[in-house]
């Protein structure tokens, strides 16, 4: 395979981004180009430096506007040759501009099986619903909150007594499997968004 470049954002701790580091980068011709934050102190930006890879911080406040802000991030990624725009724990919306720029090239990981629980604190929205399973879904992101067609889901049963912690620990375990065979999937060219109906997407064996 050719190279598959592939930039992460990330606004927190980044654990997602080391399990792609850690399983992706550097191997079956995948690299990691360039890790992007909105938070300057985040430690994903801690984990790139360590593999060495660049990193930029886009502050809201440094622009006049969402739109500017993203308009700079999206020529930063271009600059960086990139394939893929992977999100990791990037707490922000991104705008209209951004997503037309990298039609059906963002991925974002989710955790609870989309449709449900869509947005923030989607693990404390399903122990507040009552729910026995929950789970993780990778999805193409598109103009929505949440909304793009989903390429891989698994389940994560919701631990008896509904404990937070657990069920974190248990979805985090999950996205760091899942999220990895995802991107390989698309750098091996094997996802393909419907060109009749962009909500289906096949995976070819
Ligand atoms: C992950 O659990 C990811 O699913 C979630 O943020 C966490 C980031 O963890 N993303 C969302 O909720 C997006 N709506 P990490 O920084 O350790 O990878």
């Amino acid at each position: 395979m050719s190279d598959f470049r592939i930039v992460v954002l990330a606004s927190g701790g980044g654990t997602n981004l080391q399990a792609i580091l850690d399983t992706l980068h550097g191997r079956g011709g995948i690299e990691v180009v360039g890790v992007g934050s909105d938070k300057p102190g985040a430690r994903a930006l801690e984990r790139a430096a360590a593999a060495a890879v660049e990193t930029a911080v886009f502050p809201r406040t440094d622009y006049a506007d969402r739109a500017a802000r993203d308009a700079a991030m999206a020529d930063w990624i271009e600059s960086r040759g990139a394939d893929l725009v992977v999100l990791a724990g990037y707490m922000q919306l991104l705008s209209d501009g951004f997503i037309g720029r990298f039609r059906n090239r963002v991925v974002n990981i989710h955790p609870a099986l989309l449709p449900s629980f869509p947005g923030l604190d989607a693990i404390g929205q399903a122990l507040a619903a009552g729910v026995h399973v929950t789970g993780v879904t990778v999805h193409f992101v598109d103009e929505g909150v949440d909304t793009g067609p989903p390429l891989a889901r698994r389940q994560v049963p919701v631990p008896a007594g509904g404990d937070r912690e657990e069920l974190e620990a248990a979805i985090h375990a999950v996205e760091h499997e899942l999220y990895p065979q995802a991107i390989r999937m698309i750098a091996e060219g094997r996802v393909r968004i419907d060109a009749d109906d962009p909500r289906v997407v096949a995976i070819d064996d």
